[in-house]
């Protein structure tokens, strides 16, 4: 049996970020939400704080939440398919993935979340093993572990593409937000 202690996280050396990271970064919000958010990996702003979503793109997700009508202190529980931060926030390696998601899987069973939003690609790749562009993948419902899992554009791409047309990515995140709030309501 796995005896795992998520707060035996902050002393992991499982993988070679240990080496170069400052904290371990493992979540923020509730744990008793019924919605999960998985993002990629801690950046500089994480690293420094130990907070997971905290440097720009965190304060775009979290506007982006709470226009969508979300408490974010109490309806939601935020972390990364990978707590510690990659050097020069380069993507995670594949390797590095497989040895945290222990502690991402021990997070999942005891939030035990209804609804998984998975915040861009290396987060829907680790959770759904699918590869593929977010333009086609984000807005879908999908099923997994007996839960629905709606893929997003991560804030940085979003950064990268600050249009608030109708259509655009931003435009197109606030619809899909709306959409597992409504789906959190209606249950
Ligand atoms: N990007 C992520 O995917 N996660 C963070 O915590 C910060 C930036
Ligand atoms: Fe451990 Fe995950 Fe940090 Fe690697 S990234 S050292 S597996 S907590």
């Amino acid at each position: 049996m796995d005896a795992r202690n998520l707060n035996d996280c902050h002393n992991c050396t499982d993988c070679d970020l240990a080496a170069t990271r400052q904290r371990v970064v493992i979540s923020r919000g509730s744990p008793t939400a019924r919605l999960m958010l998985i993002g990629e990996a801690p950046g500089a702003r994480e690293d420094a704080l130990g907070e997971p979503f905290v440097g720009r793109s965190g304060q775009l997700l979290d506007r982006l939440l709470m226009d969508a009508g979300f408490d974010l202190q109490r309806d939601l529980y935020i972390c990364n398919a990978v707590k510690c931060r990659p050097p020069q926030n380069r993507r995670p390696k594949r390797s590095e993935l497989l040895a945290c998601r222990p502690w991402l899987d021990l997070q999942i069973a005891s939030i035990n979340p209804e609804v998984i939003v998975l915040v861009g690609a290396t987060a829907v790749e680790a959770i759904l093993g699918i590869k593929g562009g977010m333009t086609q993948l984000r807005g879908e419902w999908r099923r997994w572990d007996g839960r629905a899992v709606m893929p997003i554009f991560h804030p940085s791409y979003l950064l990268r593409n600050p249009s608030s047309d109708e259509g655009a990515p931003i435009d197109l995140t606030r619809r899909d937000l709306a959409t597992v709030r409504q789906q959190l309501c209606e249950r």
